[in-house]
């Protein structure tokens, strides 16, 4: 593939204009590839920067902006509505670390940097934090400080799908745009809310009267690295079985390719950055979907109109324009390679050559996207599971799972709702119940598993 009819160093060059020296880092090509200087030399606009490369940097640049800070003035709901600027204005950052809060290293001054490593900031202070989300350094929280106080805060894409590498303690180090934040514990954050009364009645307005024990009784069954993004529409709190219904947090990487998007297919990657922005930050601005007017199915949504979200008069759409960037941005993630050391390579290529054969794995995790291409979509009868959250969804099917980058996110189990605790497990799963083989068990051998399960380790 030789896209780029550039020298090197001149796209390294303009890179890094465009995207400021820190992002330029991420992105920019390996400043090697002597071939690329020799197409360089023949290219007819040599020493010019090609504008349809600054723009897809201008695009990356934007929406990394975007995806880290923006709130889309959602501020309107979690300072306006709940309130949780009072609650967190007395958190400790030891707290904030525990239940999943991040911190960017690279947010801090150097003196505060030398003094955590030091062992010389008191993470039981309230002030600390504070002094964190002044500074931009806690991840997908933006708030305002105001003379000492915690006038406002809002919350960004970066919240859940991002973490840090853990590169000065736990919780605390270099960014990771991206990656699922398997830590956050969304439920704990938002019952601190002085206000759930307001939760509470959003989802009685599906029709059954919903009380501020059993909202609370919902986000406690989440549990860290999950989030229910469906719960405003049906009001669908607790399985029938009584299982909370969250889902995994997954990954916002690996995603170019990809047609479909979230658990369940509910659309493609600007459907559901616009379905996110307008109906779960509740920010402002616009989103379109009609089939949420659908009374039976999403009482809650029906009744709130959430198939027609505008910004309201007299005010800006703060989410629409971003949409593009935010796109782009994302579909430039690549899923990280698996860390040398992490898998036995040699078992894993004899998984390989099972998921690729006798197990039947790619006829649906089609390499190299490892999900199909065209409409991925399986009933809950095909894949031998429950059809509780397929049913939650427009399609009332599940996608098939892209798995590239499996081993950033192994803590909170597999599939949708983490039914599975390991990747034996899942193997385990399609080995007995015969998916994608007709129903026929597949007959593997223990050995054979564990190949498997390395081979997902590698990806
Ligand atoms: C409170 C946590 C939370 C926040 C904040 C959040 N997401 Fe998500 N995201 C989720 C969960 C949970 C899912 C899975 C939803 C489902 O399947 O029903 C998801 C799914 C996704 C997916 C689909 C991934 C895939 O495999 O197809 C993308 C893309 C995504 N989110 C992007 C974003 C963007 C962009 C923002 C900011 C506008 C955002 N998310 C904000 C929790 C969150
Ligand atoms: C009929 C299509 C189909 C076949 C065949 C299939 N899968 Fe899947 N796979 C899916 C779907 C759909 C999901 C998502 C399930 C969900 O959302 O709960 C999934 C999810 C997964 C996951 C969980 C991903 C995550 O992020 O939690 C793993 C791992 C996986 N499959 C591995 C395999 C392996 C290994 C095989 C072969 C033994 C296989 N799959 C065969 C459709 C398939």
């Amino acid at each position: 593939m030789r896209p780029i009819v550039l020298a090197t160093s001149t796209i390294t060059s303009f890179l890094a204009l465009a995207l400021g020296a820190a992002g330029c880092r991420d992105i920019a090509p390996e400043a090697s590839a002597a071939s690329v200087d020799e197409q360089a030399a023949s290219a007819p606009d040599r020493g010019k920067p090609d504008p349809v490369v600054l723009d897809a940097a201008a695009m990356v640049r934007d929406g990394r902006r975007i995806f880290r800070f923006d709130t889309f003035g959602d501020e309107a709901f979690w300072t306006d509505v709940l309130r949780l600027n009072e609650p967190i204005s007395r958190v400790s950052p030891r707290t904030a670390l525990a239940v999943g809060l991040k911190v960017d290293v690279e947010a801090l001054p150097k003196k505060v940097v030398s003094d955590l490593r030091a062992g010389r900031v008191n993470l039981d202070d309230p002030a600390v934090t504070l002094a964190l989300l002044q500074a931009d350094a806690v991840l997908g929280v933006k708030g305002v400080v105001e003379g000492g106080r915690l006038r406002s805060i809002g919350i960004t894409c970066a919240s859940c799908h991002s973490t840090v590498d853990d590169s000065l303690a736990p919780g605390i180090g270099r960014r990771l745009d991206g990656w699922p934040n398997q830590d956050l514990d969304v439920g704990a954050i938002v019952s601190l809310s002085p206000n759930l009364q307001a939760l509470a009645d959003v989802l009685s307005k599906g029709g059954t009267p919903v009380d501020v024990d059993t909202v609370k009784q919902v986000l406690a069954s989440w549990g860290p690295g999950k989030y229910d993004a469906e719960l405003n529409l049906d009001a669908k709190g607790l399985r029938p079985d009584g299982k909370a219904s969250a889902t995994v947090i997954p990954p916002a990487f690996g995603l170019a390719g990809v047609n479909l998007h979230t658990w369940t297919g509910w659309g493609s990657v600007p459907y559901w950055n616009a379905y996110v922005a307008a109906t779960q930050l509740r920010g402002i601005g616009t989103f379109f979907d009609p089939r949420l007017n659908d009374a039976a199915r999403f009482p809650v949504a029906a009744a709130t109109g959430l198939g027609d979200v505008r910004p309201g008069p007299g005010k800006e759409d703060l989410i629409t324009p971003k949409l593009g960037a935010l796109h782009f941005y994302q579909l430039a993630l690549k899923a990280p390679p698996a860390p040398e050391g992490s898998f036995d390579p040699a078992l894993a290529a004899r998984g390989k050559a099972l998921f690729a054969g006798r197990a039947k794995c790619a006829t649906c995790h089609v390499p190299p996207l490892f999900t199909e291409p065209g409409w991925a979509m399986h009933t809950a009868e095909e894949l031998a599971i429950d059809d509780f959250q397929a049913k939650r969804s427009p399609d009332e099917r599940y996608r098939t799972a892209p798995l590239k980058g499996l081993w950033t996110h192994t803590k909170r189990g597999f599939y949708h709702d983490g039914r599975f605790e390991t990747l034996g497990a899942v193997v385990d799963h399609y080995d007995a119940s015969g998916v994608g083989n007709g129903g026929t068990p597949l007959g593997l051998g223990a050995s054979e598993k564990a190949a498997l399960v390395e081979f997902l380790k590698s990806l």
